[in-house]
């Protein structure tokens, strides 16, 4: 079947950067669209990539996607009771796939996925684990693949909609300084900083790979970034011997974060 390799022939664009803190390259390459691609390089966050996946419903994108899933993937999207939740899981497998497959240098066919305990996911090529760090992420019609050479990778989106129970989230999710801060808001004002908070939040639960089992009040977002820093590294006591880079990276459309695993250094 064609379209199960198509990805491959796509033009690519190399994006280069300087490991700041090990003093090497490393090259993060991806996939730039020449036809229809539904991903397109986002940011770059030092030797990070961050994709956009666009989830708009299309069928044909849809129906090609699904050809490059294997059979395991194939039956979890077959799993899914909606068809929104469908079309955000193939959409992004698919983007993750063709990306995998060209930073990594092997064919469709070779990739597979496991979880770890937690859940989350890690690339195997033919049966071998991949040394390659990646994280996904969906919400409405958004989706972001985050992948690096090496390091623990976590990245979040959340579209601003309305919440209904904001009070209730923001009790279980914060500490009582971000919480004390956050009810000083109103309005817009704090459903962007709610989102702001909690997508840096799960971005970092995410890197770790322990997701919500994690206590997440009891991750307090540093001062300087609650103030609006954009970038900050630091470590938490329930995280022992780790240092996070915590990147805010959201647009007027949609909240998003990346927490990535500072090296210790060499
Ligand atoms: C993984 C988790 C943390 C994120 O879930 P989510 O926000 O619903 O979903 P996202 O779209 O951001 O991420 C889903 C992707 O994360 C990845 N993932 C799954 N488990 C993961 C884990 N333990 N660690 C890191 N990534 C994980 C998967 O790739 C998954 O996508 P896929 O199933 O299509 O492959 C999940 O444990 C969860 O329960 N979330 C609930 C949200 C919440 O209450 N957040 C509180 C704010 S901190």
């Amino acid at each position: 079947m064609t379209s199960r390799y198509s990805f491959v022939a796509k033009e690519q664009i190399d994006v280069f950067h300087r490991r700041a803190d090990q003093g090497h390259h490393r090259r993060i390459r991806w996939l730039m669209s020449d036809t229809d691609c539904w991903w397109d390089p986002f940011k770059s966050i030092g030797d990070i990539a961050v994709v956009h996946v666009d989830l708009i419903p299309d069928q044909g994108r849809e129906a090609e996607a699904l050809a490059w899933l294997d059979g395991e993937e194939h039956s979890r999207w077959q799993r899914f009771q909606s068809p929104v939740a469908q079309r955000r899981y193939v959409l992004c497998r698919a983007a993750l796939r063709a990306i995998l497959c060209r930073q990594i240098g092997c064919p469709n066919e070779s990739l597979a996925f496991q979880a770890a305990n937690h859940g989350k996911p890690f690339a195997l090529v033919d049966g071998l684990p991949a040394s390659i760090s990646f994280n996904v992420s969906h919400s409405g019609n958004h989706g972001l693949i985050a992948v690096a050479p090496t390091g623990r990778l976590g990245v979040d989106v959340e579209e601003r909609a309305p919440r209904r129970n904001l009070e209730n989230l923001i009790e279980g999710v914060f500490s009582p300084r971000e919480k004390a801060e956050l009810e000083s808001l109103d309005g817009c004002q704090q459903l962007y900083a709610f989102f702001r908070s909690w997508t840096i939040k799960e971005a970092l639960v995410k890197a770790y790979g322990k997701g919500l089992s994690m206590k997440v009040s009891e991750l307090e977002i540093p001062e300087d970034m609650r103030r609006g820093a954009t970038r900050c590294i630091c470590q938490f006591s329930q995280i022992p011997d780790t240092a996070w880079c915590l990147e805010d990276i959201g647009t007027k459309a949609f909240a998003a974060a990346v927490a990535h695993e500072v090296s210790p250094p060499s």
